[in-house]
């Protein structure tokens, strides 16, 4: 497999010009991963680039993974697959839904991803060791990739992400889901950068998750619990919960793109774009240089622009 199947030379590091931050002395820049491709974009290529990998050199028969009737990471998967020619199962939270159920499925199906769906009580099981020993027995030498990508290889593509920025970074900002792209970009950071994580889900214990994660790396307790104290997370951005959204934040959305010609999603990115902005309101940013890492998601936009019948993106 072509290591570099997708084009991460794409995401460029987008400066952006906000008036009443760059009086201060603070500049701002985005990684703009969303551009890396249209289905596989933001943290997903990230994500999967090892697990890729390791269904190859471990010579499997294809992967299976797990998602959402809206997943971003099953079409993400499907995509990915599809152009590395690896055999692809979705097992997808829903008895009810088939592949023609919305336009995220139909696209996964028409990538040749063989879609599976399970009741909500079999899905609750997707990471049970036991329930994933039975599936990898049931579909012999399957590779599992969790919901999400978030797994130990998840974590290492996403520690790549500073390969690319070879600017000093303050301070560094970006959405949490499953913590997978957070902790990548924890075990990466300079010692004198500040990772701020904004979770999407309301009530979530980031820290906790991360700290769960940084131990597959890690293995020590001090050591997560040190590298977690250079994290802040800013919980209060969720606006609802994880899929939940306001008309504030899509009138922010429709603001951004119009000012900066950057596009947002409002399940995750605008989220975390919103925080962040927030957060900079406070002198102790003053002079500094920040980053926010764009984690994609642009595709949802469609379907929410149909639903709430808006535009999101014109200028
Ligand atoms: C667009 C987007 N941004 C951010 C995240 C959160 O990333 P993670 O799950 O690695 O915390 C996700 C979920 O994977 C996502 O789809």
């Amino acid at each position: 497999m072509n290591e570099q199947l997708f084009d991460t030379t794409r995401s460029i590091l987008q400066q952006l010009e906000l008036p009443h931050l760059t009086e201060r002395g603070i500049k701002l820049f985005v990684k703009r991963d969303d551009l890396i491709h249209t289905e596989v974009s933001g943290n997903k290529w990230r994500k999967l680039k090892y697990n890729l990998l390791q269904v190859e050199q471990g010579n499997y028969a294809g992967l299976f993974t797990f998602g959402g009737a809206y997943s971003n990471h099953l079409l993400a998967t499907a995509s990915a697959a599809n152009k590395a020619g690896v055999p692809v199962i979705g097992f997808v939270r829903g008895e009810e839904l088939n592949e023609n159920s919305n336009a995220t499925l139909k696209r996964c199906s028409d990538l040749g991803m063989k879609l599976i769906f399970l009741s909500r009580e079999e899905y609750g099981m997707r990471n049970d060791k036991q329930y994933i020993d039975e599936l990898k027995s049931e579909y012999t030498n399957y590779y599992f990739v969790p919901e999400g990508g978030g797994n130990y290889l998840g974590m290492v593509g996403c520690q790549e992400i500073w390969k690319e920025i070879d600017l000093h970074m303050d301070d560094v900002f970006v959405a949490q889901g499953t913590t997978t792209t957070s902790c990548g970009l924890l075990l990466g950071k300079s010692k004198n950068t500040t990772l701020h994580v904004i979770p999407a889900l309301k009530g979530f214990d980031g820290y906790a998750e991360m700290f769960i994660k940084l131990k597959w790396f890690l293995f020590q307790d001090e050591l997560a619990s040190e590298l977690l104290e250079g994290v802040r997370i800013h919980s209060e951005y969720h606006f609802g919960g994880y899929g939940k959204y306001t008309d504030e934040l899509l009138a922010f959305i429709q603001e951004i793109y119009k000012e900066h010609q950057l596009p947002l999603d409002p399940i995750y990115t605008a989220k975390a774009f919103y925080g962040m902005l927030q957060e900079l309101e406070d002198v102790s940013f003053d002079n500094n240089t920040i980053l926010f890492v764009h984690t994609g998601g642009i595709q949802v936009c469609e379907e929410i622009e149909k639903k709430n019948n808006i535009k999101l993106f014109t200028n």
